[in-house]
């Protein structure tokens, strides 16, 4: 229930002009200002720095470009050369290749056809650098479209490119089953949008059970899931499961965002698990900035202390 409300008042907060002008101010202003917690930087470069600082630690990571919504074919086409530029970057900083992207940002606001010749200029790119593409899951209105696109693409025989389902969707079971059916790579998550009663449970007990149930079918049925939440007790009953039905680590990787529970992430890393972490940049960081915010308000303190010590 709290975090429900919790999800809603930052995600009000989100749409606030005044707000992202002021923390677009401050937010990235020094090496040690309060957004670099959870975003690696306002640039490629910062973004590298990044990836390799993870992945020093013993972990793998994803990078993602921010932004989303964008209004214009022509955003869409320069978030699309700035995703081609970035496997460039990538190939010659010797970095893993793994990328995340979101669908509106490539125009699936605009129009379906110029999101998917967008996402087919990335996909060819990346398959000749042998590089993985999640396409991040966004809010209700368009995870049908979302998956539509991604089954074009499938059907096209592209392989190197995988989705996200959200469990606090009750639909995501059955979409799970379909693609394990095809043989799709998914990562799992509890959803970081507030959605409404229509489609989502509202309940946290009921987004962590589904959580559960679809990792279980994931892990027993599917190919390569990715386990991504910070919640201990998630990761518990993965683990579980793998053990009991002798899945090895080597069949599935957990993930976690950038400046999120960096102990348990070492954690895993230790007890012999694969760990993504997921490495947002660029100048487009205020919505997920503040979706982290919504997760866990605790972190508005060391926002208002990250404010006051650099105005
Ligand atoms: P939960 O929110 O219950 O938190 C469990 C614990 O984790 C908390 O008690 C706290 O300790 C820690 N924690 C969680 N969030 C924190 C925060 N912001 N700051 C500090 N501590 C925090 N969502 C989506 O809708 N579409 C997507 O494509 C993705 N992609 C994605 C990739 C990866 C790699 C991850 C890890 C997550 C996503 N998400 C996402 C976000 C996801 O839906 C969810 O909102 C967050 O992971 C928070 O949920 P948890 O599973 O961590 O559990």
């Amino acid at each position: 229930m709290f975090q429900a409300v919790s999800k809603a008042f930052f995600s009000l907060l989100a749409d606030s002009n005044t707000l992202k002008t002021l923390a677009s101010r401050y937010g990235m202003r020094g090496p040690k200002s309060f957004a670099r917690r959870f975003i690696a930087g306002e640039t490629v470069d910062e973004a590298i720095a990044a990836a390799r600082e993870v992945e020093a630690a013993g972990l793998t990571q994803t990078l993602d470009l921010l932004g989303e919504s964008v209004a214009s074919a022509s955003e869409a086409d320069t978030a699309t050369r700035v995703y081609l530029s970035m496997l460039g970057r990538i190939v010659d900083a010797g970095i893993g290749r793994n990328i995340s992207l979101k669908l509106t940002q490539l125009g699936l606001t605009i129009d379906r056809a110029t999101c998917v010749d967008n996402l087919r200029r990335i996909l060819d790119e990346a398959t000749k650098h042998e590089f993985f593409v999640r396409i991040d899951m966004e809010d209700s209105p368009f995870t049908q479209v979302t998956l539509d696109v991604f089954e074009t693409m499938w059907q096209q025989g592209y392989r190197n490119v995988g989705v996200v389902l959200q469990s606090c969707l009750p639909r995501s079971l059955d979409d799970a089953k379909r693609m394990n059916e095809l043989g799709a790579r998914v990562r799992i998550v509890k959803g970081a949008y507030k959605e409404p009663r229509s489609v989502a449970y509202q309940d946290k007990a009921q987004v962590d059970a589904a959580f559960v149930e679809i990792t279980k079918l994931l892990l027993s049925q599917g190919t390569y899931p990715a386990v991504a939440t910070h919640d201990p007790a998630m990761i518990g009953a993965a683990r579980a499961h793998a053990a009991q039905h002798g899945i090895t680590p080597d069949r599935f990787e957990f993930q976690m965002l950038y400046g999120i529970r960096r102990d348990l992430q070492q954690q895993l890393v230790r007890d012999g698990f694969g760990v993504r972490v997921y490495v947002p940049f660029g100048r487009e960081w205020f919505p997920y900035f503040m979706r982290r915010l919504g997760e866990r308000p605790a972190n508005i303190g060391f926002v208002i202390r990250g404010i006051l010590a650099e105005r």
